[in-house]
């Protein structure tokens, strides 16, 4: 068969092995680097990734050859949770958090997340259309292809609906491809203050049936943390969420452990996100129950905790991991997934293929668009992202730099030289 493009000349070419489940414990470890190899894509597919030069047969009188100049190439880097749609910024925290002033008060001062539900509510739909679409052309300058993005500055029906449905036109309208979540049960609403469960019912009785009627997300996630919501309501929102068709993750053990990794343990959720402050205890019930564990070190390092993930004790007990940025304008306000990487390596103490493991193959189960991306197997999406970088060592070592020169999404070229094609 004939190419339509071929890649070739890389140094080195990153390919995760797609064992038909997430990498799990040593598993992480495991990866196949091609050295001195190519690229061949049809259709916007990859068609081949092997060592040397292209083989006659892949050339046709109109095929493509595009010279990579010894660089590295991954499957394009995918972003497994972020806060992606909302309206204002949150520069004004910093300070306070400078000053010590904890994550959780400045909450419960009606500050934090509410203030960006705030400013989320009052934005419209061209605005927070406008607003993140610029984080989406940051985010894959920096080589990522795919985002997983929650709604939850809403915490109302009309508010939720507008950020669910942004989320929605730019799956359409841009290339980077979005995984939806409906996230109503971000935080207390200050019309619910004091009435947690109430508030449940009323995601449970009114909203998920909405989301689930308008299509309008896939995944459904909770805030479990200690005056927020209890893993009581956790559970209960979750397996109701569960009994609707939708898929589930869940904040838990971010800032104090107050049960949310069983009840991820439990309802068997997808994913559980953060993991700051996990138990020994609770590593071993994820591990067994196989939830993935989405791990975010951007939003430690951005609240200025020294409480990172126990990362590499989880993959020492047989867990799966993935980084991701948590992409939101409160705890970690970033578009920047190679800069989490680099945290991987320099806190969490990953290597660098765990790391990128973590962020293609991994993410990719997280997401579960397993079927189309997060490897190079034939079949998959040509979704490449090219690093200007001899090896996969190099871009975690040359830190806080974009390395990514080249984006193909589908076999497109989207971004050239660091800039948006
Ligand atoms: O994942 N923990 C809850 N939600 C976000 C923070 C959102 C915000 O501060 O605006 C998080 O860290
Ligand atoms: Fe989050």
């Amino acid at each position: 068969m004939k190419a339509d493009k071929l890649l070739i000349n890389f140094s080195q070419i990153f390919c995760p092995i797609d064992k038909g489940h997430p990498l799990r414990g040593a598993e992480m470890s495991e990866a196949t680097i091609i050295e001195d190899g190519y690229i061949a894509i049809k259709d916007g597919k990859i068609l081949e990734v092997k060592a040397g030069s292209p083989r006659e047969e892949l050339m046709g009188k109109e095929t493509e050859v595009i010279d990579c100049y010894k660089k590295l190439a991954t499957p394009g880097l995918i972003d497994c949770h972020t806060h992606l749609v909302y309206g204002g910024s949150r520069e004004n925290e910093f300070s306070k958090k400078l000053n010590g002033v904890p994550y959780l008060d400045i909450l419960a001062a009606g500050g934090g997340i509410l203030s960006t539900v705030n400013s989320t509510r009052a934005a419209s739909f061209d605005e927070l259309y406008q607003k993140s679409t610029r984080l989406l052309d940051e985010m894959i300058i920096h080589g990522v292809t795919t985002v997983e993005a929650k709604s939850g500055y809403g915490l109302d029906w009309e508010t939720e609906k507008r950020q669910l449905n942004v989320v929605k036109e730019l799956e359409t309208d841009h290339d980077i491809d979005l995984v939806s979540t409906f996230m109503g049960a971000h935080a207390i609403p200050p019309e619910f203050k004091g009435q947690a469960d109430e508030f449940i019912d009323l995601l449970i009785e009114e909203m998920l049936p909405k989301v689930k009627e308008e299509s309008l997300a896939e995944f459904c996630d909770i805030f479990c943390e200690k005056n927020v919501f209890t893993a009581e309501q956790s559970y209960r929102l979750l397996s109701a969420a569960k009994k609707m068709g939708f898929k589930l993750r869940i904040h838990a053990d971010e800032i104090a452990s107050i049960g949310g990794s069983k009840v991820a343990a439990d309802l068997h959720t997808v994913s559980a996100e953060h993991l700051m402050v996990i138990t020994d205890e609770d590593i071993d019930r994820l591990s067994e129950a196989q939830v993935i564990g989405n791990l975010l070190p951007g939003t430690t390092f951005s609240l200025m905790e020294d409480t990172y993930a126990p990362a590499k004790k989880m993959i020492e007990r047989g867990m799966a991991i993935t980084l991701t940025t948590d992409s939101n304008p409160g705890s970690c306000p970033t578009a920047n997934l190679q800069f989490i990487m680099q945290l991987g390596c320099f806190q969490l103490k990953l290597t660098p293929i765990q790391v990128f493991n973590a962020v293609t193959i991994n993410a990719a189960y997280s997401v579960c668009r397993n079927e189309k991306i997060g490897s190079f197997d034939t079949g998959k999406q040509a979704d490449i992202a090219v690093f200007d970088a001899p090896n996969i060592d190099f871009p975690m070592y040359f830190f806080a730099t974009n390395l990514v020169s080249q984006v193909y999404k589908n076999g497109e070229l989207v971004v050239n030289e660091r800039q948006r094609v």
